[in-house]
């Protein structure tokens, strides 16, 4: 049967390609890594995700804290969303290399900041005052801090004109709305996936109960991969097969309890553990990639990434055009002696080998009899795992 597949997946490199334009230029945690007294500053960066904001930014300057300014900031005691605002007051979106900071016209300047940038900052919060002073001395401030300039231009660290300056500043930047209390992002992973072609897998996600699974691991990072409508619809019949457990174990088994960005899954191919791992049930898969097109391997079937529904750290959602199948729960295809070449049909041997597949959910594999029985409700209950030492975001120490 002949399948339009290298169309098809130079359609999805070209997608991948045109919702990604991610190159990194820099990275603010690999630089800030070779000046240890910006250590708290830099691994709150991370713990707050906005080194990735900052990563994927072109033209940034990063107002950096000394582990001494930042004990003074940690001393307020907020809590990690509001230090995420704190901290993006201190990224403006527009390159200030040293030279730069000192030729302001008329000496005086509001520019907008990676607080602003959220829309989460109201009236002219999220703007930072830089003016420079008489004895060369540049100053900043927020500019809802009734016109008062707290901290001074210390030192450059580094600068990559035009991609990203980082320069220390004598103190944090005191601003009441980005240190207001801030209520955890919203982001309702069953109401986003229902939204966008993913709703049989949200609806399957309520019905069995695991969504809950997949909202408590929201806050330390998510990676969905959401098989999209016509796929679960193709593969219903299979699915009311399982037993209940088992359901829950599939459904698990497409969500990864860390945040991966697509270029963070191209350049870490290798084994991933997912929701429905749990200590001997092992429920992983192996992410590789040809190019742009990222591919999730199952022992069982293949299948490939075709889209993004989400983006937005710590949640990231990704469609693919197959279920996932588990070899714990359905009968693997025989071991494959060399990465088999984009295209070729996925091999299932014995006597379903030419059962005949649908189009949107091609999974040879899986015959009839192929769901295992797994004793009984022994996998009731599965825990969300913290593989990959997943909950660095609450590491308030
Ligand atoms: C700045 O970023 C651009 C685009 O990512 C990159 O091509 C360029 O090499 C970077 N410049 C420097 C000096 O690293
Ligand atoms: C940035 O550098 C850090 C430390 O070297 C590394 O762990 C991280 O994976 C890098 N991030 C990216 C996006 O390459
Ligand atoms: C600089 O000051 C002059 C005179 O006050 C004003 O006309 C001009 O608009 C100012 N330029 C900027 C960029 O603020
Ligand atoms: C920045 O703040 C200083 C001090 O409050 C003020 O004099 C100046 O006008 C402000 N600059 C701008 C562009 O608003
Ligand atoms: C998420 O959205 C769904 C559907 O819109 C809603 O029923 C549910 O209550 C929401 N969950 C949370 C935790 O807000
Ligand atoms: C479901 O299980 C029954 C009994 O084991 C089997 O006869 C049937 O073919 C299975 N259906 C599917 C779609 O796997």
């Amino acid at each position: 049967m002949p399948r339009p597949l290298p169309l098809l997946t130079l359609a999805i490199s070209l997608v991948l390609l045109a919702s990604t334009t991610t190159v990194n230029a820099h990275n603010i945690t690999r630089i800030l890594a070779k000046h240890p007294q910006f250590s708290t500053f830099n691994h709150y960066l991370t713990v707050t995700h906005l080194a990735a904001e900052i990563n994927r930014r072109q033209t940034i300057t990063v107002l950096a804290l000394d582990n001494a300014a930042m004990s003074s900031l940690l001393s307020k005691q907020l809590s990690v969303y509001t230090l995420r605002n704190v901290l993006s007051l201190h990224v403006l979106v527009d390159y200030f290399g040293t030279r730069k900071l000192h030729q302001i016209t008329n000496g005086t300047e509001v520019t907008a900041t990676m607080f602003q940038a959220t829309g989460s900052a109201p009236g002219a919060s999220g703007y930072v005052n830089i003016t420079d002073l008489n004895g060369g001395k540049v100053a900043f401030g927020a500019e809802d801090n009734d016109g008062k300039l707290d901290a001074v231009y210390v030192k450059s660290l580094e600068e990559i004109p035009y991609n990203i300056s980082i320069l220390q500043i004598s103190q944090p930047l005191n601003s009441a709305e980005a240190e207001a209390p801030t209520a955890a992002p919203t982001l309702n992973v069953t109401a986003i996936l229902s939204n966008q072609g993913c709703k049989a897998f949200s609806d399957l996600l309520i019905a069995s109960g695991a969504h809950t699974t997949f909202e408590e691991n929201v806050d330390g990072g998510l990676t969905v991969f959401c098989p999209t409508d016509p796929v679960i619809n193709g593969f219903m019949p299979k699915y009311k097969n399982l037993t209940a457990p088992q359901k829950v174990s599939l459904l698990l088994y497409h969500g990864i309890p860390i945040y991966q960005s697509l270029q963070m899954l191209k350049t870490s191919n290798g084994i991933m553990n997912t929701l429905a791992t749990n200590g001997a049930n092992k429920y992983d898969f192996t992410v590789q990639n040809d190019g742009e097109v990222v591919t999730l391997e199952t022992k069982v079937t293949t299948a490939t990434i075709t889209g993004t529904v989400k983006d937005e750290e710590p949640l990231v959602v990704y469609k693919i055009n197959k279920v996932l199948l588990p070899r714990e729960l359905f009968k693997a295809a025989p071991e494959k002696k060399a990465p088999a070449p984009k295209g070729e049909k996925e091999v299932a041997d014995g006597p379903n080998a030419d059962a005949p597949s649908d189009e949107s959910n091609d999974q040879t594999a899986d015959n009839d009899n192929g769901v295992h029985k797994m004793g009984g409700g022994r996998l009731a209950v599965v825990a969300p795992s913290f593989f990959f030492g997943v909950v660095m975001f609450f590491l308030f120490d």
